[in-house]
């Protein structure tokens, strides 16, 4: 049995590709300059496996999924797809990965590097050095709830229903989660939900408080509405270490949250699942953003939430702390030159490609590690 460390590829759609090619030079640069070695394959996810294979993900593909020890995933769907039944969209793929693999923790950080400070919509002042860290439960809530589906009723109507429903299990182990990344940060956390209208949420609150009171008294814990947090994300960000809420609220609140950066361009994640006996836990790391059609097969998307999710698989799935901060300082002093891709162009900037950026970040790698 090979010791080799392992990564399952899916470049999946649109900008993904070209996005996921610059990586691999980067897992390359890692064999070549630091004797780290990866076993990589590739597949298929979203819509280009859709039209491959008639399924956004083969039962194959999520078999290795499964065997390897982390998933680099880059974006799925598009226009092409949009009108096909919820089971065979590009998005189903990227979700039964979720379920299969139990990744029921999304790590969603949303830092604003200095560079960039000018380059988000808000004052520069509100969000100067801003470092937050949104843990979205992944595998349960409405996301997932049955029933579900869209019903044809007698008077000539018709109904959809989803469901959000929570066990107490579900919302420990992604509170945990929080708790224990809040010790490693600013040892705060801040719960979202809508216990004021929805029993779900009320019951995450009962229960987040209750792990709290029994396992993690020295951390900081505060509850806010998913409203109030969305308002206060824009108000005030800095206020907050650690946000931790549910599938939807997180999927909501980390899309703003990534605005606040200056790009959706920029934000890393990992979706993790639970550690077992030998220390190990399923991962999955991926871009916030997505395919951007847009621009796709153009040489124009930014590649850096795909190097900074890389980074982020090199620290929790490999232990490679120094190894990842190789990469992320080397991201930091590019943009420190003034090297910009166009969702992050600003005034006096020099615009470039994915494939200069990428370059340039790989130039910086070498002085950052004979540093
Ligand atoms: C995300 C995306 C996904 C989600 C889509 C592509 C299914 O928006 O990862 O935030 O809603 O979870
Ligand atoms: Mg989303």
């Amino acid at each position: 049995m090979s010791t080799k460390r392992s990564l399952l590829l899916l470049p999946g759609d649109g900008i993904g590709p070209e996005v996921m090619r610059q990586v691999r030079r980067v897992i390359d640069w890692y064999a070549r300059k630091r004797g780290i070695e990866f076993a990589v394959e590739e597949g298929l996810v979203g819509g280009c496996s859709y039209d491959a294979h008639g399924t956004p993900l083969t039962d194959e593909t999520m078999a290795r999924a499964l065997a390897v020890d982390a998933v680099l995933l880059a974006a799925v769907g598009g226009p092409k797809w949009d009108n096909l039944g919820f089971d065979k969209r590009p998005e189903a793929g990227l979700l039964r990965l979720r379920k299969e693999m139990e990744l029921f923790a999304n790590l969603r950080p949303a830092k604003v590097f200095d560079a960039l400070v000018d380059a988000s919509t808000l004052k520069p002042d509100v969000v100067r050095g801003l470092d937050i860290m949104i843990v979205r439960e992944l595998t349960g809530g409405v996301y997932f709830g049955e029933p579900r589906g869209i019903t044809d009723l007698p008077n000539g109507e018709r109904r959809g229903v989803n469901t959000q429903v929570y066990d107490t299990h579900e919302i420990h182990r992604v509170a945990r989660v929080a708790f224990e990344l809040a010790r490693k940060r600013g040892n705060k956390v801040c719960s979202s939900d809508k216990g004021n209208v929805m029993e779900s949420g009320l019951l995450w609150r009962q229960e987040v408080i209750a792990l709290h009171k029994a396992e993690y008294q020295d951390v900081e814990l505060s509850h806010m509405l998913a409203d109030a947090a969305a308002m206060q994300l824009v108000r005030n960000p800095k206020q907050f270490d650690v946000i931790v809420t549910d599938n939807l609220f997180g999927d909501i609140l980390s899309d703003e949250a990534s605005m606040l950066t200056g790009s959706i361009g920029m934000l890393p994640s990992a979706s993790l699942g639970a550690t077992d006996a030998n220390g190990k836990r399923k991962a999955l790391y991926e871009p916030v953003h997505g395919s951007a059609p847009d621009i796709a097969g153009r040489d124009l998307a930014n590649p850096i939430a795909m190097f900074l999710s890389f980074a982020m698989a090199l620290r929790w799935s490999f232990d490679l702390q120094a190894e990842a901060d190789v990469l992320e300082n080397a991201v930091e002093n590019v943009l420190n030159t003034g090297l910009r891709t166009g969702d992050i162009m600003q005034p006096g900037m020099a615009k470039v490609s994915t494939s200069v950026m990428a370059d340039s970040i790989l130039r910086e790698m070498d002085k950052v590690a004979a540093a």
